[in-house]
């Protein structure tokens, strides 16, 4: 039988070679070797399935998301269950709302993204759930949610972070080699980070207080901007660039975080401030009350967007003077992907291109429905750590074992090391 067995291994190892291109050797899934219908071994009977697919999971925040894709970046199936609505009109996520909302959905949302992919979890080459960063009661039930699933059909579990996928998903749409420079502005986080590796990530700059997108959501909650009806159903951010579109970004004064900083660290919350004094004068001057909403707020919008950008750009311009100070990344190969929900802000996508075009960088920014969080790219990450065999799970102790993490970094930290060169700031580019 083992003799058989093994022939069977190499007439099958000669057909998936001929499909993909690829060794067999840890490509291949335990379900799908036992799927064929290229030989006769009894426990072979059924079709093969020439794709290798990952089921993805995300819980880490406010959406529930599911996703199947295949080893050749397509998306097979997914589901997506947002909670946006609901935290917006509490003024914020209540942990354990949401916690319930993702119980209450992630069956649904994963019978979903399979039923779309035309599949059962037995079909799976393996599952992957987003275990860190993020909130810890979200958190943990796409983590446990994804544990069961995989040990209940004995299939590999891949555990993913959540910043990490984000970075990759680029991946998944272009050919991106390693190393490249990538910038990630969420509700959660601000970082620019080189990715060197999958598994291996240097953490360039990163914030000291807010992220851009809590500063964004928490200015739009000040300026009530909810209660406008065109405003309705959106995330803070995406309110603030719809209403920022028709305002002047230079009829207020911000100030500009940081410049006398040796290194790359961003700060958003003296901004987040100087919006809610800005705020509080014109509702006193106006007589605004209760839930009206400035007149200016256009302009108030446009001048808090251009200055999140205008940070945004110096700090990325001055990693990039990094980068090239300590030669990490190929001179003539340099792209800089950008990711997170706060990427969808068209904006700041212009103001990077002129960054990008000025430094000889290549821009790459996924469509906005994959820079805010889904679970495709969970699936994506999970689908690379397979292909890589980075980060898998077969054994079931292990998976039982894997705990979700709320606080997680990427990498090793460079900002020392960016701090000792005392880089000045670069020439500023106009936007
Ligand atoms: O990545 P994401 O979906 O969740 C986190 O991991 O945080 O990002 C959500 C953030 C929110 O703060 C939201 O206001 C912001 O992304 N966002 C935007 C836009 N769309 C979403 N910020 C600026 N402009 C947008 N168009
Ligand atoms: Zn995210």
């Amino acid at each position: 039988m083992a003799g058989l067995w093994k022939g069977h291994r190499t007439v099958l190892r000669k057909l998936v070679n001929v499909f993909t291109s690829f060794p067999l050797e840890g490509l291949v899934s335990p379900a799908i070797l036992h799927r064929c219908r290229f030989c006769t071994v009894r426990k072979c009977e059924e079709k093969i399935t020439d794709k290798q697919v990952v089921l993805g999971i995300e819980t880490s925040c406010d959406d529930t998301g599911a996703a199947v894709v295949s080893s050749d970046g397509q998306v097979l199936g997914q589901a997506l269950a947002s909670q946006q609505d609901l935290h917006l009109r509490h003024g914020g996520i209540i942990p354990t709302l949401a916690r319930q909302l993702h119980e209450d959905n992630i069956q649904q949302v994963v019978d979903t993204a399979l039923a779309e992919a035309r599949i059962s979890p037995q079909d799976l080459t393996a599952v992957a759930a987003t275990v860190k960063p993020g909130m810890a009661l979200p958190l943990s039930v796409g983590v446990q949610y994804g544990k069961d699933l995989a040990l209940a059909h004995n299939k590999p579990f891949i555990p993913v972070h959540h910043m990490e996928a984000h970075a990759l998903t680029a991946r998944m749409l272009y050919k991106i080699d390693f190393p490249f420079l990538v910038l990630l502005v969420s509700g959660g986080h601000c970082l620019v980070v080189l990715a060197r590796a999958l598994h291996q990530w240097s953490i360039i700059g990163s914030t000291l207080d807010d992220a851009p997108g809590e500063a964004l959501d928490k200015g739009a909650r000040r300026l009530k901007l909810r209660n406008l009806p065109e405003c309705a159903g959106m995330s803070g951010g995406r309110a603030v660039e719809h209403l920022a579109k028709s305002g002047d970004p230079l009829a207020f004064t911000f100030p500009s975080p940081m410049l006398q900083h040796a290194d790359c660290s961003f700060s958003f919350a003296g901004l987040k401030q100087c919006l809610f004094k800005i705020a509080e004068s014109l509702e006193g001057e106006h007589g605004v009350v209760g839930g009206q909403v400035v007149p200016q707020v256009n302009d108030v919008c446009a001048s808090f967007q251009h200055a999140i950008t205008g940070h945004l750009l110096r700090r990325t311009h001055k990693a990039m003077v990094y980068v090239s100070v300590r030669d990490l990344l190929p001179p003539h190969a340099q792209t800089l992907v950008v990711s997170g929900g706060v990427a969808c802000n068209q904006y700041i996508r212009g103001a990077l291109q002129r960054l990008c075009d000025t430094a000889g960088y290549q821009l790459i920014v996924p469509p906005p429905h994959l820079c805010t969080d889904n679970g495709i790219m969970i699936a994506w990450n999970g689908m690379e750590r397979w292909l890589a065999q980075i980060g898998v799970l077969y054994n079931s102790e292990e998976i039982e074992a894997v705990r979700f993490e709320p606080r997680a970094p990427m990498g090793e930290d460079l900002s020392e090391d960016v701090r000792t060169l005392r880089i000045k700031a670069p020439k500023a580019i106009k936007f």
